[in-house]
């Protein structure tokens, strides 16, 4: 049977949410970037059902979610100055810092791993679930391990609806892509993964540049094929490529129309991935954006998409 979707706006909706979770359930949440799967970092059975029910390898890390920058001292005994100066500028945001690992998380939430990735969302409805159940919400995206992430409450209830205790729907995400991801404990910091805050408005908070990650701490889930749609999606860096490209292409293929905005481009990419799909596409044509600002995360998921997915 299909999960129930509540509105966040439903004045009950905080406490049934938070009444599941701790209970050992999970609950499909949403964030300003993507939906997550929500678990309480408590329970080790919730934490084991996130696993399962995306088919995810046990040593892919789960991000933490907090209510407040404290979330910080909770989940480290060491917070990095780095990471601590992050957590103040951009939290709530789009910005998730690894950190060492304090006793206070489960080494099934970090993979095995003695670092934890952490951030608080900015969406009012999921910190105060955090708040009401009294701890930390561990949450990958709630997509299928290695298909397209979900932008709204439906896109999640096509995929996990059968799997989940409760999806609250909090509108679409307006951000549309993952967090960045950065670790705080190299020096220069290192991006793990580009996404929803741009890493050179990073930089400018920190007045140094930072590293592109160097393979190290590789974070799984930046396996070469990943949010990968059904149709094959090809990629060009121009609009007259794109045009001599589709007329090499069967008839099932199609452009995709660029956003006008980088930022309309990043909050639509995931919905447009299914709805090739849907149009019954067999090839999908996207004009990357230039390389840089929210363009890099957008670029990043595309060339993923884009890969033959290796199972
Ligand atoms: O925007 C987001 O970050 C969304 C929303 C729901 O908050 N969450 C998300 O989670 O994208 P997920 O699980 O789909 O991606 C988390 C990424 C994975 O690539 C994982 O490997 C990496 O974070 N990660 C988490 N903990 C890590 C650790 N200790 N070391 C290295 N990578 C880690
Ligand atoms: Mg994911």
């Amino acid at each position: 049977m299909s999960a129930p979707i509540v509105s966040h706006l439903d004045p009950d909706s905080v406490r049934r949410a938070a009444e599941i979770l701790g209970n050992g359930g999970i609950v499909a949440l949403p964030t300003e970037t993507v939906y997550g799967l929500g678990a309480s970092i408590d329970s080790a059975s919730g934490i084991n059902r996130i696993f399962s029910v995306k088919g995810r390898p046990a040593d892919h890390p789960l991000i933490v979610h907090g209510s407040s920058a404290s979330i910080l001292d909770e989940v480290s005994d060491h917070p990095t100055a780095v990471a601590r100066q992050l957590a103040a500028e951009v939290w709530p945001g789009p910005l998730s810092l690894l950190v060492p690992r304090s006793e206070r998380v489960s080494l099934s939430v970090t993979g095995g791993r003695d670092t934890v990735v952490v951030r608080v969302p900015a969406h009012d409805f999921f910190r105060s679930v955090v708040n009401f159940l009294g701890s930390a919400i561990a949450a990958p995206s709630a997509n299928r391990f290695g298909r397209v992430s979900p932008t709204t409450a439906e896109h999640v209830a096509a995929d996990l609806g059968d799997d989940v205790d409760l999806i609250v729907d909090g509108g679409p995400s307006v951000i549309g892509v993952e967090s960045t991801i950065v670790d705080t404990m190299t020096s220069p910091p290192q991006v793990l993964r580009h996404g929803g805050i741009p890493i050179e408005d990073v930089e400018a908070l920190l007045g140094m540049s930072l590293a592109e990650s160097d393979g190290t701490v590789r974070a799984p889930g930046t396996l070469a094929s990943h949010y990968a749609p059904e149709c094959q999606v090809v990629l060009t860096e121009t609009a007259d490529e794109a045009q001599s490209l589709l007329r090499t292409l069967p008839p099932t293929a199609g452009i995709v129309e660029s956003p006008a905005s980088t930022g309309l481009y990043a909050a639509t990419l995931y919905s447009t991935l299914r709805t090739c799909d849907e149009r019954g596409w067999t090839h999908a044509l996207f004009v990357l954006p230039p390389n840089l600002g929210l363009g890099r995360a957008i670029r990043d998921r595309l060339k993923r998409a884009a890969a033959p997915f290796a199972g």
